[in-house]
């Protein structure tokens, strides 16, 4: 099977052969990953529970899991889902990975569509399916939101969405994402929004929409043909815990949890404790979001970049994201990930995507550092 390089083996092939300014302690902003402390509410959850590691995980999950997870759908979206409605995950990128292989398995001629640049996951998925690919192209053109021709949307049965977005930041609101429900309806395909970056928002006032508002919105509130996708990875920064969740329409649903069982891929019962208790608290996340929000600050004062409304990332602009990539380790031991090896079909070229996943004071020097590398 012809899975491409990680974007992350890609880096390191670039940089093999790089001597970098060892003046300069390693800065990687490249990964997706918090570094902050798991909170130690979780951790002593987890611990608490080790006995519990003498049972088989069920696959449907731990109902007290499910309900911290409907639990907080209905907090953050006002929407109220029932048991049917949600499944647990082991983490999102098992389940992004498998979802669609199960969603295309009976297909004549299997095509899915996903937002590019992307999660390296969608096109392994897609490949496990011999699926054809549409590319949903993102670009400054078109604000990078998601669009595709009644032609184009007319051959999916499956498209995945990603917001708000990784890499690019973009976000899409209720009723944009609402249009998207309406054309799933009319063209019968499944859409499933990867919403993981949902709960790294700035303005409480103005925080992202869900895919079930936006059908909810449109009258479809038993969410036919409609998935979300989301995750306490980035959330609780516990990408350790492993715990995720696809949630919507319950007939699709039913069929995957059959498909699931054979998987294998229930989480241990000591996680779904400690995953519940981190669904059901908001205050640990509230406190992750400040030091994120102070990220962007630092990051506009020093390289003038608005603040996005939602993730972690600034999807910079640069002549030649090689060349700057190769430079900046060298001349500042600073790790970037070059955005073509996050895109297909030239998108993704001319941009590199910085992570603000380290402390304030740590993002002001690094930063800092960019920027006079910037500056030459
Ligand atoms: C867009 C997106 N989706 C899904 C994931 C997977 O997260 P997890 O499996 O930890 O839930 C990531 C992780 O980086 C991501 O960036």
């Amino acid at each position: 099977m012809n899975f491409e390089k990680y974007p992350f083996e890609k880096l390191s092939e670039l940089l093999a052969d790089i001597n970098p300014n060892e003046d300069y302690e390693l800065a990687a902003l490249t990964i997706g990953e918090p570094k902050f402390e798991t909170p130690k509410f979780l951790q002593e959850c987890l611990k608490e529970n080790t006995s519990l590691l003498q049972k088989y995980p069920a696959s449907a999950g731990l109902p007290e899991l499910k309900e911290s997870m409907i639990n907080f759908v209905q907090k953050r979206f006002n929407v109220k889902l029932e048991m049917n409605q949600v499944i647990p995950t082991f983490g999102t990128r098992e389940a992004l990975f498998n979802f669609p292989q199960f969603a295309l398995f009976d297909k004549e001629n299997p095509t899915i569509a996903f937002t590019n640049p992307f999660y390296q996951i969608y096109e392994g998925a897609a490949r496990a399916s011999r699926a054809e690919v549409i590319h949903i192209n993102l670009t400054k053109e078109n604000n990078f939101k998601a669009q595709l021709s009644d032609e184009q949307l007319k051959k999916c049965d499956l498209v995945i969405l990603n917001y708000p977005n990784n890499p690019t930041s973009a976000e899409m609101t209720k009723s944009e994402l609402s249009g998207w429900v309406k054309k799933a309806l009319e063209f019968d395909f499944i859409l499933v929004n990867d919403e993981c970056y949902s709960e790294i928002y700035f303005d409480e006032k103005d925080k992202p929409a869900s895919l079930l508002e936006a059908s909810i919105e449109v009258g479809n509130s038993e969410f036919k043909n409609v998935l979300v996708m989301n995750s306490i990875s980035k959330r609780s920064s516990a990408p350790g815990l492993r715990s995720g969740f696809i949630a919507g329409d319950a007939e699709i649903l039913k069929d995957y949890m059959k498909y699931r069982t054979y998987v294998g891929c229930a989480s241990p019962v000591p996680l779904q404790k400690a995953a519940a208790a981190a669904w059901n608290e908001e205050s640990h996340v509230e406190g992750f979001r400040e030091i994120y929000r102070e990220n962007f600050k630092v990051a506009q004062e020093i390289l003038g970049v608005k603040p996005p409304k939602a993730t972690f990332y600034i999807w910079l602009e640069v002549e030649d994201e090689l060349e700057f990539t190769k430079k900046l380790f060298e001349e500042k031991h600073i790790k970037v990930l070059p955005g073509s090896f996050l895109g297909r079909e030239g998108i993704g070229k001319g941009y590199v995507r910085i992570a603000l996943v380290e402390n304030v004071q740590k993002t002001k020097e690094v930063l800092t550092r960019l920027k006079d590398f910037i500056d030459g």
